[in-house]
């Protein structure tokens, strides 16, 4: 018979007609490390696969390419039809209110946003949903309490000039082969709604709902809607982790530079895949700084560049996001995904004007001076120096500066 003898006998002595071996105690040692570590491992893997299955289960993979576009627009889903319960990441899903705004404020999801102008009487695109089983939902599980995000640009008229010069064309051009009539839009994050108009131009007589979390540029959307006599598009204050719709309102959910400011972009995409449709997509596009070019070289564009990347990080923001688009969807659970970049360019006497005038102002006078100088990043000199730079740009002949993005369309099962 074999028996052990934990450190008494020496190894193979027969004591008493039994077979003793003799561990010593380095060797004991290793024996439990060994077992803890195999214990250890077995429950990470339980861990980890439970994990996979609760999230493969929320999201199934569909197919979605370029050859095959959206699925006929399904009727807007009544409170009946209406999953209750909101999809975010399990990570997400604990209790308290998110912080809103530069300001701090809290904003209650779905709330209601009541200084706009009423909606014509055929507006059917879908309303917050107070009264619906996800609204009750929302306000009995508010979305969690996280830091207050700032968007750093700030909404200075220099930042605004540059949003207002944007268009369909030029800053969603990969999306408008998917739109077409009829189709209910959501663009997220429209500052002063210049894209969102455009786009609701393109889905007539379908409508366009702009959410912006921030009150001042939706002011300057309703305002500019009304005066180009754009009816099918309105504008409410809402939170990118928390929108107050119920869940499949939208064909297409949109967010053009919104997710590189947003401390966790793929809770976002989470919340933007619950309210698109089945068959219908989550459509993203953003910057990416690292990979912004020009010429001619010089080097206090560097490190122009090198701050606005630092406060952006230094408020949880990714400067970089063009490139990191495809991780951030694949990690929100999409499956079927298209990914494309494209780029703007100034390079005419006109475009470098407005393009290095817009940000010689937004280094001295805009949010993102503001907190680089708060944050003792950058002195007002360097600032002024910075302003400099950008206005010799601007007069240079052969100046030439482009913008990078990336582009994602993503399907909706
Ligand atoms: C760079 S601007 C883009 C505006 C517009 N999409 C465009 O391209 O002209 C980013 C916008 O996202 C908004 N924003 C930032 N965080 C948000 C959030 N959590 N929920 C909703 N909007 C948000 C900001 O207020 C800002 O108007």
């Amino acid at each position: 018979m074999l028996r052990w003898d934990w450190g008494s006998s020496p190894i193979g002595e027969s004591v008493n007609g039994q077979i003793a071996f003799r561990i010593g105690v380095s060797a004991q040692l290793v024996l439990f490390a060994l077992v803890l570590s195999t214990t250890i491992g077995i429950a990470l893997a339980v861990y980890t696969a439970s994990r996979q299955y609760r999230f493969a289960d929320r999201f199934r993979p569909v197919k979605l390419t370029k050859s095959s576009p959206l699925q006929p627009t399904p009727p807007i889903p009544t409170d009946e039809t209406t999953t209750p319960l909101p999809i975010r990441a399990a990570k997400h899903a604990h209790g308290g209110r998110r912080q809103t705004g530069r300001s701090g404020q809290v904003e209650p999801p779905g709330s209601v946003e009541t200084d706009g102008p009423p909606f014509p009487d055929s507006w059917t695109a879908p309303q917050r949903s107070a009264d619906t089983a996800y609204g009750r939902h929302m306000h009995e599980n508010p979305p969690p309490a996280t830091p207050a995000e700032v968007y750093i640009h700030g909404h200075h008229a220099s930042v605004l000039r540059s949003h207002r010069w944007r268009t369909a064309e030029n800053s969603a051009g990969y999306l408008l082969p998917l739109l077409k009539a009829g189709q209910y839009l959501l663009d997220l994050g429209c500052g002063p709604g210049a894209i969102s108009i455009d786009l609701a131009r393109r889905v007539a007589p379908g409508q366009v709902v702009g959410v912006d979390r921030e009150q001042a540029p939706l002011q300057e959307a309703r305002a500019v809607a009304a005066d180009q006599r754009v009816e099918n598009v309105r504008f409410e204050l809402g939170d990118a982790y928390g929108l107050g719709y119920p869940d499949a309102s939208f064909d297409i959910v949109h967010a053009h530079q919104v997710l590189q400011h947003l401390s966790d972009p793929v809770a976002a995409l989470v919340e933007m895949r619950r309210v698109c449709k089945p068959g219908g997509c989550v459509a993203a596009r953003d910057a990416d700084y690292q990979a912004m070019s020009w010429y001619p070289a010089d080097p206090r564009l560097v490190r122009w560049l090198e701050l606005y990347r630092r406060v952006a990080r230094s408020h949880h923001g990714e400067p970089d996001a063009g490139r990191r688009l495809l991780s951030w969807v694949r990690e929100a659970g999409f499956c079927d995904i298209t990914s494309s970049a494209s780029a703007w360019c100034f390079a005419t006497a006109e475009d470098r004007a407005w393009w290095g005038g817009l940000w010689a102002e937004r280094v001295t006078q805009s949010a993102l001076a503001e907190q680089a100088l708060a944050r003792g990043l950058a002195t007002r000199a360097e600032l002024a120096e910075l302003a400099e730079a950008w206005r010799h740009w601007a007069r240079h002949d052969e100046g030439w500066f482009a913008v990078l993005h990336g582009e994602i369309l993503c399907a909706v099962t």
